[in-house]
């Protein structure tokens, strides 16, 4: 299986995320990183210790990240998204475990990539900030790895946090310009293609009798996240978007991507905007997903979720 490490925010669909890669005998995770995001990054890190004992899988480490950007302040916790507690406010218990705090998730992230070279894969789900720190601490991470896949950005499509800005990127705009120039081989899943990869409440009820815990954990988390829809947009389903990565990962033939140059927008009123044309020479390719077979993505996820983590 391929080695992965998960550095995300969680959030509703990152829970998602986690249980379909978890369930997949074709990953083999090796870590959840966490960060600031959708909450602060203590309880972003606390939902991933709960998320992992509810799916029994306590043996998953996971690494405390960065508590805020690179270079502004911290964006306000996405409550009204993912609850107040970002993890649909069902009253789950907090976990009995604790995160690895005697290294941060940046340099977790780099000495596991040293440590194997060329096998493994970053998939973060979150804001950029600890792959942008990773970086930093070894530049030639970017020969390392085998590959980044990213939820974020939108490249052809509006933002949903701003007209022009995905939240990932949004949330650490100077993070995501050092990721997408770092000339790695990167994949970005935007909202061009997790907009279409919507969980209708039908799809999310079929789920109930499933059985298994990380269906459950859909079924039970879902609600507010519908709402929030059903509120703005008046959609009645969710966006699978942080769970799109990982089915990249598992049937890329389901997308088509394009190789771009992706540069962030980090001023000028659409902070966090992932601009794809007009960038300068040479400027690094980034394969971005520009198109999915959504129903065949949805299939996957849910058969992902009917199976034993
Ligand atoms: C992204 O923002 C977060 O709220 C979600 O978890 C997802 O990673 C979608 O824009
Ligand atoms: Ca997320």
């Amino acid at each position: 299986p391929r080695p992965v490490i998960i550095d995300t925010d969680p959030g509703i669909d990152d829970a998602m995320a986690i249980a379909v890669a978890l369930a997949s005998p074709e990953l083999d995770v090796l870590a959840l990183t966490t960060v600031h995001g959708n909450h602060e990054v203590d309880v972003t890190t606390a939902n991933a210790l709960r998320i992992l004992d509810l799916l029994e899988r306590a043996d998953v480490p996971v690494v405390a990240g960065a508590g805020g950007p690179i270079g502004r302040p911290s964006t306000p916790p996405a409550t009204f998204v993912h609850g107040d507690d970002a993890l649909g406010d069902v009253g789950y218990p907090p976990s009995t475990r604790s995160a690895v705090r005697d290294v941060d998730a940046a340099t977790f992230i780099v000495d596991t990539v040293r440590a194997r070279p060329g096998e493994v894969t970053l998939v973060p789900i979150g804001p950029l900030t600890n792959l942008a720190l990773a970086l930093e601490i070894e530049p030639r991470l970017a020969q390392l790895v085998d590959r980044v896949v990213v939820m974020g950005g939108a490249a052809r499509v509006p933002g949903n946090i701003t007209p022009t800005a995905e939240a990932n990127i949004w949330s650490d705009p100077e993070a995501a310009e050092v990721v997408f120039g770092a000339g790695w081989p990167i994949t970005m899943i935007g909202l061009d293609v997790t907009h279409q990869v919507t969980a209708t409440t039908a799809w999310i009820d079929a789920l109930t009798g499933a059985g298994t815990p990380a269906a459950r954990i859909v079924v039970e988390t879902a609600p507010v996240y519908l709402r929030f829809h059903r509120d703005t947009d008046g959609l009645e389903g969710i966006h699978c978007h942080d769970a799109a990565a990982v089915a990249w990962m598992l049937r890329p033939d389901l997308f088509t991507t394009e190789a771009l140059p992706v540069v962030v927008s980090t001023g000028d009123g659409t902070d966090g905007a992932t601009v794809v044309d007009g960038a300068p020479r040479g400027r690094p390719l980034v394969d971005v997903a520009v198109g999915v077979d959504a129903d065949a993505v949805l299939a996957l996820l849910d058969e992902r979720l009917r199976r034993a983590v």
